[in-house]
């Protein structure tokens, strides 16, 4: 009975999805007919600022070529990163021609132009016309983020391996296109403590990014169940800590050695994305107190859990060796990671073992703390100092600020609006991920026919309609608001797949929070451009939500 009132319901849904979807197709081809001048019948996301249609068509034909303005071996590099993708989908190889300024009829022309300083270090310029294809931006940067919107104006069948060799005729509308985001932080996080996912997926992730114009990948590389980058000096840290004793005997787990991380940061760096690698503390360290036990308050001994949650042992505060032994640990990673931020993580601390350590409590008497929020001030400040010491800046979750915030940290604020808006008030930079609009690891459709989840719901709509500026904010106040960021906790995400199903659309939708002026934004002109850019999807072989246009 039970199972099939459950079919019955599930067979309620999918005819209900199916029928808004006719509905809404209809409605949308409306409504692309009804804006054929503005700029929306392309299914470019995050929508751009400025689009002017023109008539006609630019034809990719055998003599298609990419030249480049000379003046920027990072230019150039950009070139290659394009000429690689086109490679890729039309079977040939396409020529790169480093030449100075001139119009060269057939080309993609990609150059520098200084005085285009009105469209800031990220905007860019896009001209199609029947002749030519050229983006011009102040900084190879910009020029990076026009490709990105003029793949998406090349037949969707780019996404894929040879898919442009099936295309009769590659056509590129005539347009012009003047195009910059709205914030400067348009981040991306990855859990991969509680999951572990290899060095492919991770660039698949990056190319995801690369696609919506994100310039941040914020790495969870360590957490209680799992430490995942290897670190010289302490090998027990993946020796022990990468590895841990599931259910039947099963051992779980994985690392990235340095090597690895190096290529990987190459990559991002191709496609003008930051990686901010967090390691977590003074709490979510089990997997570090499992190799080194003498770092907790306790002695231990400890295992790598395998359950999820927020563990009593954390680092002991009141013991040197723990900030000798941090400091070694951050040494390697900002060798490794150029980075101005390191993420030190600092939410979910509990203070129950620092409240009977002789250690801890010491500390308190001899730094003149009031309590253990001050203990835990004291320790991420201990942190930012070396870390500044070394030309870089913290950013933690937003119990950083209880007990007094460090100087020059930036807070992320994911459980409190009000942390965000007392950082700003003491001249803090802050970047938003609010577990209302930011966790995608929340259910963004009917529970009963989804994947299990965290728990929480937001669906698609729910993303889009994030605003990252909190209303209490006057302007002044709202430029310390550097962005926005999606996050994805992986305790019950267990597979490449499963990670692009729960980002995929949402991150599309955020992409566009960010890069998108607020005017500019509606929600029936996403659903519309985003039904049409499922295609590029198909061929990019990215497993998104199909449902997720139809949950409010
Ligand atoms: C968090 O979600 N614990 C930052
Ligand atoms: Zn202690």
């Amino acid at each position: 009975m039970v199972n099939r009132g459950l079919k019955w319901k599930n067979s309620c849904i999918i005819a209900s999805i199916i029928a808004v979807w006719v509905i809404s197709s209809f409605i949308g081809g409306f409504l692309i007919y009804k804006n054929a001048n503005d700029g929306l019948e392309y299914p470019i996301i995050p929508r751009p600022l400025h689009v002017i249609t023109n008539s006609g068509f630019f034809e990719v034909t055998s003599e298609f070529f990419i030249s480049v303005d000379n003046s920027s071996e990072k230019l150039k590099e950009t070139g290659d990163y394009l000429a690689e993708k086109l490679r890729y989908s039309m079977g040939r190889e396409i020529e790169i021609k480093t030449i100075p300024t001139t119009f060269l009829n057939g080309t993609l022309q990609l150059e520098l132009n200084l005085s285009e300083d009105k469209l800031g270090n990220e905007g860019y310029n896009l001209v199609i016309n029947e002749s030519i294809i050229l983006i011009t931006a102040q900084n190879p940067k910009g020029v990076f983020y026009g490709i990105q919107t003029l793949l998406q104006l090349f037949p969707p069948s780019i996404g894929k391996l040879n898919g442009l060799i099936k295309e009769d005729k590659i056509l590129l509308p005539c347009l012009q296109i003047r195009d910059q985001p709205r914030f400067s932080y348009r981040g991306m996080h990855l859990d991969v403590a509680r999951h572990f996912f290899p060095v492919s997926f991770i660039k698949k992730y990056l190319d995801l990014l690369a696609l919506y114009k994100y310039n941040t990948f914020h790495w969870h590389l360590t957490d209680d169940q799992g430490w995942r980058v290897e670190i010289k000096n302490y090998s027990k840290l993946t020796e022990i800590g990468a590895y841990r004793m599931e259910g039947h005997g099963n051992i779980y787990g994985g690392y990235y050695t340095q090597d690895e991380i190096r290529d990987i940061l190459e990559y991002a760096e191709k496609r003008y994305i930051t990686i901010i690698p967090e390691i977590e503390m003074p709490g979510h360290c089990m997997a570090v107190l499992a190799a080194y036990p003498e770092l907790s308050c306790t002695g231990g001994p400890y295992s790598v859990p395998t359950k999820w949650g927020i563990y009593e042992d954390v680092y002991c505060a009141g013991n040197d060796e723990v900030f000798e032994f941090l400091e070694t640990v951050l040494l390697e990673v900002i060798e490794l990671f150029p980075s101005k931020y390191i993420h030190i993580g600092g939410d979910e601390c509990p203070k129950a073992r620092w409240e009977l350590c002789p250690k801890c409590q010491a500390r308190i008497m001899n730094e003149s703390l009031q309590n253990e929020s001050e203990l835990q001030s004291y320790f991420i400040s201990q942190i930012s100092t070396f870390l500044q010491a070394h030309n870089r800046s913290i950013i933690g979750w937003n119990e950083i600020i209880e007990g007094g915030l460090a100087e020059n940290a930036t807070v992320m604020a994911w459980n409190s609006w009000d942390a965000a808006i007392a950082a700003v008030r003491l001249n803090h930079t802050v970047i938003m991920t609010p577990t209302e609009h930011c966790y995608f690891d929340y259910y963004q459709g009917d529970p009963l026919t989804e994947p299990k989840a965290i728990g929480g719901y937001i669906p698609l709509s729910k993303v889009y309609s994030f605003e990252p500026i909190p209303a209490e904010l006057n302007s002044e106040e709202a430029k310390y608001i550097l962005g926005a960021q999606g996050n994805l906790w992986t305790e019950y995400i267990e597979t490449p797949d499963h990670i692009e199903y729960m980002c995929v659309p949402r991150m599309s939708a955020l992409a566009e929070v960010l890069w998108t002026e607020q005017s500019l934004k509606s929600w029936n002109h996403f659903k519309i451009r985003l039904f049409e850019h499922f295609r590029l999807l198909d061929s990019l072989e990215v497993n998104y939500s199909r449902s997720s246009l139809f949950y409010l």
